[in-house]
């Protein structure tokens, strides 16, 4: 049964403790979590839940407003993508963007370091590296924070194996180059790992005019015949896998370009070489 401590008012359902929050902008952040519990076990690409009761309070302004009395000790659950690497076990790191209209989110960015929190026992999910064929070069793409399974995969090959032996190619797409989260480590695991590639791609560069790089939508650049060349590998269903991660209309656009190529989604049989995670 769930209850509150009436002087902290946190509840007994309460596991964590927020350790760090990073702001990347004001509607970006990454946070790190730790559970009460010794180790957390999880595949980098996995996800797990957060949660906050109703009664926590929301970022001045954000929230979707009053709630009937009766839920206040009930938990808003919600599923993140973990964005640390794998060998880390102690602090959970994740990156999430501020839905102002949302029920969990502006209670998460009211959050301060030391703040109490729900979080699950374990990594969930299939969207995981180890579902493509060890062979096969990898193009990962996403939107927005969708970017952060793919940084727990880069992390968890960076921290263990060294740099990518098989070409990994991350397609990020991002309002402004200010929400371009994690830039920084992706440019220089590009600029060290010969065979990993970062590809950055803005869609709103009349506000952002002293970005230079690659614009456009990524559906629109996945359908582009010069893909081989910006992902640096062949885009043939026998030797590249593509994960697809964010936005819903960019999975499906993206899902429904490639099926075309030859690229399809697994079945129970047979393991796919299209991997797709819709955040909502
Ligand atoms: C497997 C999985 C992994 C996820 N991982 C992440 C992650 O790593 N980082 C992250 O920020 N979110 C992630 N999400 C989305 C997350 O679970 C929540 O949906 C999101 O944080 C909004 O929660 P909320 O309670 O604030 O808003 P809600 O009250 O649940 O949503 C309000 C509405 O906002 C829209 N919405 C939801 N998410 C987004 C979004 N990201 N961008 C734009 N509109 C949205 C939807 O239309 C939704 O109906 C993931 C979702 C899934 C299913
Ligand atoms: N700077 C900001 O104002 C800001 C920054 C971060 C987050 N937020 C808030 O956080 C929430 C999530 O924002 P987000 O930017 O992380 O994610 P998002 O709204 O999903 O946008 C991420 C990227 O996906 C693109 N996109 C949107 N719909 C698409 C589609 N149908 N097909 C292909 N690409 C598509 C966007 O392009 P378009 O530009 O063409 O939409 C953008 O480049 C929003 O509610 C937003 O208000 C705002």
């Amino acid at each position: 049964m769930e209850t509150v401590d009436k002087s902290t008012g946190q509840s007994s359902l309460y596991n964590a403790t927020l350790v760090s929050r990073i702001q990347v902008t004001p509607q970006l952040f990454i946070f790190r979590v730790k559970p009460d519990q010794p180790t957390f076990e999880f595949k980098a690409g996995q996800f797990t839940v957060l949660g906050l009761t109703w009664s926590s309070p929301c970022l001045p302004g954000t929230g979707p407003g009053a709630y009937p009395p009766e839920k206040a000790e009930r938990l808003i659950r919600r599923a993140y993508s973990i964005s640390s690497g794998s060998q880390e076990r102690d602090e959970i790191e994740f990156y999430i963007s501020l839905i102002t209209s949302g029920e969990l989110t502006p209670r998460l960015f009211q959050l301060q370091e030391g703040d109490r929190l729900f979080m699950g026992a374990e990594g969930k999910g299939i969207f995981t590296l180890d579902k493509a064929a060890a062979d096969k070069n990898i193009v990962l793409v996403a939107t927005g924070t969708g970017l952060a399974p793919y940084i727990s995969m880069v992390r968890s090959l960076a921290l263990g194996e060294g740099c990518p032996t098989r070409t990994i190619t991350i397609l990020h797409g991002a309002r402004y180059s200010w929400d371009l989260g994690y830039r920084a480590e992706l440019e220089s695991l590009d600029r060290n790992c010969p065979h990993f590639h970062y590809v950055p791609i803005i869609t709103r560069p009349t506000e952002d005019t002293a970005w230079s790089g690659r614009v456009g939508r990524l559906d629109d650049w996945v359908a582009r015949p010069d893909l081989a060349e910006v992902c640096q590998v062949p885009i043939k269903a026998n030797q590249t896998e593509f994960f697809l991660c964010g936005h819903p209309e960019m999975v499906m656009n993206c899902a429904t370009l490639l099926t075309t190529r030859g690229f399809s989604e697994g079945t129970r049989k047979e393991p796919g070489n299209l991997h797709l995670e819709k955040y909502w």
